[in-house]
């Protein structure tokens, strides 16, 4: 679709780049330009630019650049024309229309304006006759009026084709209902709704739009909550129970909870900054997400063994994403809903303020597998504190938890300091030695497989290994290097070089079948790996400089006495082979 020069400069003035930009990445103005973190790929130092004076953004880090349509589509996965219409929608511009079109966007507004009629259809159920048990079952839960309102709650009755019959009187078709997952098909293929006597959550994103739901039953059958499943709208990876409202939160953080009860919960009780996951792990989105809208993320998941797990899972996501993170520990109760109402606000906030940083919940962690009234349980406390301790990247870190730990089991400061410096330096050590193997795997990794065939001189080699593959694709260049094949390190490549001078002078393409006969199945087997492990074609000034690290690495051998005398006798040996 073209759209007129007119419209796209009237679309560019009423968008400027850091506007549409600053919608999903946090800048800070350096100079003439903004900086932040990219959004499109992961990184803790900004490297992302937007420059308004040009009306572009740039990434240094990823290479990505361009306008604000560019931004558009690449941020929201849209295709051109509709990254426009996206863009003139924001700007309050009629887009002019074309029937031709089909339009994903239009059809995923359609989509989303389905759930939002959804959402006022359970919420009018609730509200009307039908609604009793979803109020009384609310009432019971503790949630007030305004809370139901503020969330949007609902209630979808008992029956199988409500939501189907009312949707469809309005205009909606059943394969749009089908495509949200609000019906579903049974095995026999008829239609019906998916939720039903169940209590509405609302899926709210960012922007506002209705973009899936979670409908909570109300006794104790299974399962708990059946969610939307994901569509073209519904993306449980990147997406926030309650993000839209606790993004306006003044409290300087976010509360991340794993039910939509606790952070309902929670706003109820005044935390207006809670937000929940989808009923699914927490995943980088999710983090980059938090990222845009606080610079601090407070973990209250549950006590038990899962929550714990989902913390530790977590920490590192959000940290990638430059977030801080605390660590809320509640104890007589299981998450924030039952907490609050059990010991109230007050209680939280005061739990809240004392929440831990990573070091801290990690150590007390340890801390509390451990009965340390008895001595044994005490040494092997304080050798798994160091242990954990001197993975803590700054000296004060170390200094100020080894103390901790140090009282907590009744040693002294200094002998806990002797043991957090042993435990570092074996990581070093183990670290180091680690790292020494992953070289000389990598270095393993370009020998041959043959023991008879390994390298002497590793550089050399793969100058040799690159040269012969060139060769073998353009021998004309064979005349043009002044090279010999005793200058090879690798008896084998000099060897096939060999042949390939021999097969170029006798007017012969190159073919390594016809060097069979002159090659064991090893060498064979070792040439072909080097032939298509060097499958690129490169410019003569590259294989220039092949010729060089083998004339040089050659000159070195020869000086090195030893390995001179070695190379002496295979190319001799080589020699009387093949009759050289
Ligand atoms: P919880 O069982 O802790 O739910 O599951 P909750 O929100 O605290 O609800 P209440 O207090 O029991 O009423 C945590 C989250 O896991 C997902 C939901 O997102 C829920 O909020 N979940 C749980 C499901 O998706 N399906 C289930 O069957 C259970
Ligand atoms: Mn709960």
């Amino acid at each position: 679709m073209a759209f007129s020069q007119a419209f796209l400069d009237e679309l560019a003035a009423r968008n400027p780049i850091e506007d549409v930009v600053g919608h999903y990445v946090a800048l800070t103005r350096r100079g003439s330009n903004l900086f932040g973190l990219c959004p499109f790929h992961s990184e803790k130092t900004p490297s992302f630019s937007v420059a308004p004076d040009k009306g572009i953004y740039y990434c240094f880090g990823c290479h990505k650049g361009g306008g604000a349509v560019n931004f558009i589509m690449e941020v929201e996965n849209l295709d051109y024309p509709d990254a426009v219409r996206f863009l003139a929608k924001q700007a309050g511009m009629e887009v002019p229309d074309d029937p031709e079109y089909r339009s994903a966007y239009k059809e995923q507004e359609r989509l989303r304006n389905l759930c939002k009629d959804a959402a006022r259809y359970f919420h009018q159920q609730l509200n009307g006759p039908e609604g009793q048990p979803g109020r009384d079952y609310l009432a019971k839960r503790g949630l007030s009026r305004a809370t139901v309102t503020r969330f949007g709650l609902g209630f979808a009755p008992q029956g199988w084709s409500n939501l189907l019959d009312t949707m469809t009187k309005n205009g909606y078709t059943k394969e749009e209902l089908l495509k949200v997952g609000l019906i579903q098909k049974s095995q026999k293929g008829s239609l019906h709704d998916r939720f039903h006597n169940r209590l509405m959550f609302p899926i709210i994103d960012v922007r506002g739009n209705v973009i899936g739901f979670g409908g909570r039953v109300m006794d104790d059958s299974k399962p708990k909550y059946l969610n939307s499943p994901e569509s073209v709208i519904f993306n449980k990876r990147k997406n926030l129970f309650a993000l839209n409202v606790a993004k306006k939160s003044k409290q300087g953080r976010l509360i991340l909870t794993e039910g939509y009860m606790d952070a309902i919960a929670l706003h109820q009780y005044g935390f207006d900054c809670a937000v929940a996951s989808l009923g699914t792990a927490l995943t980088e989105e999710h983090a980059q997400l938090l990222a845009k809208y606080t610079s601090q993320v407070v973990l209250t998941y549950d006590g038990d063994e899962a929550g714990q797990n989902a913390t530790r899972r977590a920490i590192p996501m959000l940290e990638k994403a430059g977030l801080q993170v605390k660590i809320l520990r509640m104890q007589g109760a299981k998450d924030p809903d039952e907490f609050l109402k059990k010991y109230g606000a007050d209680k939280f906030r005061v739990l809240l303020d004392r929440s831990e940083n990573q070091a801290e919940y990690r150590l007390l962690s340890l801390q509390n597998r451990f009965d340390l009234e008895q001595d044994d349980q005490r040494v092997a406390f304080l050798r798994e504190a160091a242990e954990l301790i001197s993975t803590f990247g700054a000296p004060v870190q170390r200094e100020v938890y080894g103390a901790r730990a140090a009282e907590a089991a009744g040693v002294t400061p200094e002998a806990m300091k002797l043991e957090i410096n042993r435990a570092f330096k074996r990581r070093k050590a183990q670290e180091q030695k680690r790292q020494t193997q992953a070289d000389m795997n990598v270095e393993a990794q370009r020998q041959p497989r043959e023991k008879e065939l390994r390298y002497s001189n590793l550089r050399s080699a793969r100058a040799e290994e690159l040269l012969f593959a060139q060769l073998y694709k353009s021998p004309e260049h064979l005349q043009d290097l002044k090279l010999l094949p005793q200058q090879f390190s690798s008896p084998l490549l000099g060897k096939a070089f060999h042949m390939l001078q021999q097969q170029q002078e006798s007017g012969q393409q190159p073919s390594l079948s016809a060097m069979a006969g002159e090659l064991t199945a090893d060498e064979m087997s070792h040439l072909s790996r080097v032939l298509s492990d060097n499958d690129l074609l490169v410019s003569e000034e590259t294989m220039e400089q092949c010729a060089g690290v083998i004339r040089s690495e050659y000159q070195k051998s020869l000086l090195s006495g030893e390995d001179a005398v070695r190379n002496w006798k295979e190319q001799f040996k080589n020699k009387q082979r093949y009759g050289g």
